[in-house]
């Protein structure tokens, strides 16, 4: 099998050099092409990228030579040369919106890391273990763009990978409230130590629009698909705060959660421990095995410790008990820039391929 040729749309940035890094040696897809603004466009993604390079993996070879072009002025050329983007861009929302438009309606697939996107009722916003089902609306999406093959589909926010998995088992017993307080790594401000030092020994309780996000896209995840839409649902309602923390890679939420009609310890484990999507049953190469990993030591899910399970894609989970105001409180955790970014968006091209919406052109 002939791999798909890919574009990375921001592959200059921190998601776009996990996206790099992701796909060497990826059985499907092949970066052919990579994007970023016209600072980067026409130097070798070794000379835009290579001083500024913040994974420990070294940058692969094959992409070294690659020249870079400027995402916006040259659409027509990179569309020609792929069969789809990844697109992962530091640009204002709507700048973002018409671009990522622009590949679509260039019959170029987008799976897309950026916010922009993700209220647009007939763009799906995949955890592709949660909600594969909403692809359907990439139908009607077609149709108002007017496009045969061109499409986008969004990756929700960061923060909500490791507690929307947690909760998704759990809605049946009727999720009432939930409290999330989400402990984020700097790499999720696409920053590291050596370029924000003033994070080091520090705590700041404040990230712009994300408590806003952590509140709202799970009601999306959680939505039904109707006349070609998707109508976000109405619970459980859930309020949050996030906090930045001196930790490379990895967001760890603290959660408290009450119910309808309240299960037990041993069934919300068990729950959570058989938990397995379309992923799983179609073995795409990305999908962790065990989706959701307890642990019972009552020092784990540590950041450091344990955000690489499964290659980044695992969910780590621990510290579940009664508590005396809601019926649960627990802890979770997700790698931001793997499940929650780069990972989980080749996840969804895997899924999107798999489906037959992702094809060679
Ligand atoms: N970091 C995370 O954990 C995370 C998680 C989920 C989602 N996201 C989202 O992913 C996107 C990228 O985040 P990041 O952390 O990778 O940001 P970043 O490290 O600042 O990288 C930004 C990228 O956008 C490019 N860019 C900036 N202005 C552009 C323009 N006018 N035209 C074309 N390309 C332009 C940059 O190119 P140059 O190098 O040429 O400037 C670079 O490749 C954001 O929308 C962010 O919200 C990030």
């Amino acid at each position: 099998m002939s791999k798909l040729k890919v574009g990375i749309i921001g592959g200059t940035g921190m998601v776009g050099q996990r996206f790099i890094s992701l796909l060497e040696n990826h059985p499907w897809f092949e970066v052919v092409s990579i994007a970023a603004s016209a600072n980067s466009a026409g130097k070798t993604y070794e000379q835009a990228a290579g001083s500024r390079w913040k994974l420990s993996a070294p940058m692969p070879d094959s992409v070294k030579n690659i020249v870079v072009r400027d995402a916006t002025a040259h659409v027509k050329e990179i569309c020609a040369e792929v069969d789809f983007v990844f697109c992962a861009v530091d640009m204002k929302k709507d700048e973002i919106k018409k671009l990522e438009e622009e590949y679509a309606k260039n019959e170029t697939p987008v799976v897309s890391n950026n916010s922009a996107h993700r209220w647009t009722p007939d763009v799906p916003m995949l955890i592709p273990e949660i909600n594969s089902e909403h692809v359907k609306v990439i139908d009607s999406q077609r149709k108002r763009l007017g496009t045969k093959n061109g499409f986008i589909a969004v990756k929700p926010n960061c923060s909500i990978q490791s507690y929307v998995p947690a909760l998704a088992p759990l809605l049946k017993f009727g999720i009432k409230n939930v409290v999330a307080c989400t402990y984020q790594a700097i790499s999720g401000a696409g920053k590291n130590f050596s370029d924000w030092p003033e994070m080091l020994d520090n705590v700041i309780p404040y990230i712009g629009g994300e408590e806003e996000k952590s509140e709202q896209e799970p009601l999306k995840i959680w939505g039904s698909v109707q006349n070609g839409e998707i109508v976000k649902a109405a619970s459980p309602l859930i309020t949050t705060q996030c906090i930045r923390v001196p930790v490379t890679d990895g967001h760890l939420a603290a959660v408290f959660i009450s119910f309808e009609n309240k299960p037990s310890k041993e069934e919300i484990l068990k729950l959570w421990e058989n938990y397995s999507g379309e992923p799983q049953s179609l073995q795409l190469p990305s999908a962790p095995k065990q989706f959701i990993k307890y642990f019972e030591e009552d020092n784990r899910p540590q950041t450091k410790l344990d955000r690489d399970i499964e290659n980044g894609m695992g969910i780590t989970a621990g510290r579940l008990r009664e508590d005396h105001l809601y019926d649960y409180k627990f802890v979770c955790l997700s790698h931001n820039t793997i499940r929650g970014a780069a990972g989980g968006a080749v996840l969804m091209a895997e899924y999107l391929k798999a489906k037959g919406y992702i094809q060679a052109k």
